[in-house]
């Protein structure tokens, strides 16, 4: 297991120093047994760009996103390249993307995007991808093999039928826990294409697949959730080492199912609360160490952080660095098999939420 770097290594150069402690993105490193393959990513995610009306966005926002970009230009060593994490837009409107993609063209990186429900469903992601490309698509990088899933798909009878404007199906999937909305899944058609996918993949190939939604359930009321999960981890399986790399939760999470660790990572908007009922569910889920709730909810960098990736044991560690707040390291504990809080996952070492400030 290499050891994290600190976000020192990361910042350098003239006005660097500064940012050190505020690092607003996701910092992603890949570490082989050989040192020389080894490679970074950054992540960003969740920006939710909010147009208002002629040329005002919601601001809080456009400076979450602005500050991760500039930031990410920054970064020593250089990244490889830079994920997106879908819900760049909040009502998927053109002036919304085109904003947002006018902010994320500063970056002097390549940029892979991930849909999200919220920038889908006023179109159906039709100028997202005119924007950026395909919905759902794969690549290779130095060893280890991307899958990218829209994975916030739904039920035609509910995109197509139920209602009459796209502005109010939107508006409908937009809420956090809106009863009208409707479960995410990934679809049987893209399930197809991913089977075909990883049939050429090597077993023995670090797997990491980035999507919107977890692919597990989680809270239904809140579509942390996605309906074929199951069918879709299958597919993950026959893997050595699987890895699920997602968004839309704005906070710290992570599993183990079988063979796949699963980790969020955070929004430059805002973070969500833990839904209640995910701390008690008895199932594979994992166990909630720190509350994401935060004092101040209009303070926009609380919710974001960076992560390190260690695939030299063919699993994901995450180091989230937290503004006004107590940085987190989540990672894989090969004794027992799955991810957790190194520092809070003991009950006795927990703190309460406002004592985390
Ligand atoms: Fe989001
Ligand atoms: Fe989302």
């Amino acid at each position: 297991m290499t050891d994290s770097p600190s976000r020192r290594d990361f910042l350098k150069g003239a006005g660097a120093a500064a940012a050190v402690g505020t690092l607003p993105l996701s910092m992603v490193k890949l570490a082989f047994a050989d040192p020389s393959q080894d490679f970074t990513f950054a992540y960003i995610s969740d920006s939710h760009i909010q147009h208002i009306k002629g040329n005002e966005f919601v601001r809080n926002w456009d400076r979450g996103l602005i500050r991760a970009v500039a930031e990410t230009n920054l970064l020593r060593p250089k990244p490889d390249f830079v994920m997106f994490g879908g819900d760049l837009a909040q009502l998927g409107t053109k002036a919304e993307l085109d904003h947002g993609a006018e902010m994320l063209a500063k970056l002097d990186h390549k940029v892979h995007m991930v849909m999200g429900e919220h920038d889908y469903y006023l179109d159906l992601g039709e100028y997202w991808s005119k924007l950026f490309g395909d919905h759902y698509y794969s690549f290779d990088h130095k060893g280890v093999h991307f899958v990218v899933l829209n994975s916030i798909l739904t039920f035609d009878e509910w995109t197509y039928e139920r209602w009459p404007t796209a502005e109010q199906r939107m508006l409908e999937m937009a809420g956090l826990d809106n009863p009208n909305g409707s479960p995410f899944m990934v679809g049987e058609k893209q399930r197809e294409w991913l089977r075909k996918d990883l049939e050429k993949v090597d077993k023995k190939t670090p797997l990491v697949v980035f999507s919107h939604s977890p692919i597990q359930k989680i809270y239904k009321g809140w579509n942390f959730w996605t309906d074929d999960a199951e069918q879709v981890q299958a597919l993950l399986k026959p893997f050595d080492r699987a890895n699920v790399v997602y968004g839309h939760v704005h906070q710290i999470q992570y599993n183990q199912i079988d063979n796949i660790s699963f980790n969020a990572v955070m929004a430059t908007a805002w973070p969500w609360p833990y839904p209640q009922s995910y701390a008690q569910a008895d199932q594979h889920l994992p166990v909630l160490t720190v509350p994401m709730n935060r004092a101040d909810p209009f303070f926009e960098r609380d919710a974001t952080g960076w992560q390190f990736i260690d695939v030299a044991t063919g699993r994901v560690a995450m180091d989230y660095n937290l503004y006004n707040n107590t940085n987190r390291r989540v990672a894989f504990n090969a004794a027992k098999g799955h991810p957790e809080d190194t520092s809070f996952q003991d009950p006795a070492r927990r703190i309460a939420p406002q004592v985390h400030y």
